[in-house]
Order: C-alpha cells, then sequence, then structure tokens
C-alpha cells in the first residue's frame, strides 16, 4: 500500500458530510454513483449511511439486500423504528432502503400538513411553512462519516427536501445532449434552495457513461468543464460491469474489481476522501 493510499483510508474524524446524489433527470448514475461510492468509502475505513429516498427502492437490490423490516416511508410515517429500518448492509455501510410505499407515504405527509394548516389558519394561527419532513427525520443521525442520499428523478417534495438537508450535492449528468439540459434544469432547483437559506451546493459534477473514443462524450464533458468548473470530477466510463453488478446484488468492487467501473469509482472515492480535510469542499 503506498503512503497515499494509507493516508486515504486512515479514519477520519471530522464532522459528518452529507451528500445527495441528484439530478431530476432519469437514468444518469444517481443510484449506481450513490451504492459505489458508499461502498467505497466504506471500503476505506468510513462510517458510512445510504439512505434511499427514491421509491423505486433500487439501493437494496444493488447491494444484495432482499429482506426490510421497514423502509424510509414507514419512518417518515412513524410506523417503524429506527432498529427496524436500518439494515447493516456491509461492514461499515448502514442502508435505509426504499419501496413503493414512500410515494404513498409523500402525499400522505403532504395532506397532513394541510390538514394542519386549515386548522392553524381556522384558530387564527399562522400555517406552518415547515414541510422539509427529510430534515425533521434525519437530524438524529449523527453517528457516520458519510451521510448519502440517493434521489429519485424528480422536483418533487421530498428532493427539494433532501436537497435542503445536505451540504453537498454530487450531480451524476450522463455525457449526452439531453442530460446537459437536465443539469442545468438541477442548478436551478439547487439555486432555489440557496435562495430559501439552504446552504447547500455542488461539489461533485460527475459524468457518466463516458465513452472517451466518441467526439460527442469528449465535446459535452469539455462543455461540462467549461460551465462547472472545478468540481467536474473524471468521468465514469460506460461500462457493462456497472450495469451487471447490481442483478448480482454487489457493488462494483465486489462484481468486477479490476473494471474501468471500478477504476473510475476508486478513483472517485480517493478525490471525496481527500476533499475531507478542505474548508471549503
Ligand atoms: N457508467 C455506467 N455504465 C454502464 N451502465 C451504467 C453506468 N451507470 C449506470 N449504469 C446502468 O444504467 C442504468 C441507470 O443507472 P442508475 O439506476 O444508476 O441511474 P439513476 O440516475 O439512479 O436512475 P433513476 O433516475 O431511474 O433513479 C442502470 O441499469 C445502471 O446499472
Ligand atoms: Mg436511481
Amino acid at each position: 500500500m503506498s503512503d497515499k493510499s494509507k493516508d486515504l483510508n486512515s479514519h477520519w474524524a471530522g464532522p459528518m458530510r452529507t451528500i445527495a446524489a441528484s439530478n431530476e433527470k432519469g437514468g444518469v448514475g444517481k443510484t449506481t454513483s450513490a451504492v459505489n461510492i458508499a461502498h467505497g468509502l466504506a471500503l476505506r475505513g468510513r462510517r458510512v449511511i445510504l439512505i434511499d429516498a427514491d421509491s423505486q427502492g433500487n439501493c437494496a437490490p444493488s447491494l444484495g439486500i432482499t429482506e426490510k423490516k421497514g423502509t424510509l416511508a414507514e419512518l417518515l410515517l412513524g410506523q417503524c423504528s429506527w432498529k427496524e429500518a436500518i439494515i447493516t448492509a456491509r461492514p461499515g455501510l448502514d442502508l435505509i432502503p426504499s419501496g413503493p410505499r414512500l410515494a404513498e407515504a409523500k402525499d400522505g405527509l403532504i395532506a397532513r400538513l394541510a390538514a394542519e394548516n386549515v386548522i392553524a389558519l381556522s384558530k387564527g394561527r399562522p400555517p406552518s411553512s415547515d414541510n422539509n419532513f427529510l430534515a425533521k427525520l434525519l437530524q438524529p443521525i449523527k453517528d457516520y462519516d458519510y451521510l448519502i442520499i440517493d434521489c429519485a428523478p424528480s422536483r418533487d417534495i421530498l428532493n427539494m427536501n433532501a436537497i435542503r438537508f445536505v451540504q453537498e450535492v454530487l450531480m451524476p449528468v450522463s455525457v449526452d445532449y439531453l442530460a446537459t439540459i437536465g443539469a442545468g434544469q438541477h442548478m436551478m432547483a439547487i439555486r432555489e434552495a440557496q435562495e430559501v437559506g439552504a446552504e447547500v451546493y455542488i461539489s461533485y459534477v460527475v459524468p457518466t457513461f463516458f465513452n472517451k473514443r466518441t467526439i460527442k462524450s469528449r465535446e459535452i464533458l469539455t462543455e461540462l468543464q467549461s460551465f462547472f468548473g472545478n468540481v467536474v470530477t473524471e468521468p465514469i466510463p460506460a461500462n457493462v460491469s456497472l450495469a451487471e453488478a447490481p442483478s448480482f446484488g454487489q457493488t462494483i468492487f465486489e462484481y468486477a474489481p479490476n473494471s474501468s467501473g471500478a477504476m473510475a469509482y476508486t478513483h472517485l472515492v480517493e478525490e471525496i476522501c481527500r476533499d475531507e480535510n478542505k474548508k471549503n469542499r
């Protein structure tokens, strides 16, 4: 092991980093990035909690987890305990899984807030503007080095909750034209959150599905770099092993540790670890 990698593996005692893998554009590699980065960090001795905030619930199967006692939906509705919802997925990596009930839970929470506000208004009290259900729930989580949220591909209330809760956004962007439009739209959503006081910023723009042999991939990478500057990371290649690993319930480090996908996520995890000591990441 080189001295450099020893440093990256040494335990870090800073405040918990909170990162949302988010982009309202679908299929750009949010879940793939969230799961592999979470595991990569755990392999480097970080204590990580991964929270699946997408009703597609892809994080659990990607980690080979089929049994769930509770999910984020039940937690939000107060219908299960933390103990039931938190699964130890790997050494150092805990998961709060998700599932289809999340959509129902979201509607239920909005309806509950609306009803409370009707009652408040009828009693001459101001309505509550506090609709950050996720922040209220996740606030007590402290015992980790990293809290990573895998967001759904939308601009719904839970995603906006997630963006307002975290400090950092890691935005995967697949290197195609429509995805760059999606990236711009997502940046606007983050600006809106900043305007209402969220101290969140984009710390990583991760180009995904990169193919160095195509001009289009290289052009879009250059475009992303000139628009987002030095938060653009090394690209993640289009790599069949990354697509296959979830069907075996394995991360890329388990399924194909020598693949180009594993190398790229290793570099990204190292970059994230290096930033731990930066003041303004
Ligand atoms: N770099 C890659 N190379 C090849 N396949 C990939 C790569 N990244 C992700 N995939 C595959 O592409 C599909 C979409 O990836 P993923 O689920 O991570 O995207 P997402 O942004 O989370 O999607 P959604 O918006 O639906 O949540 C998945 O089948 C995944 O296995
Ligand atoms: Mg996803």
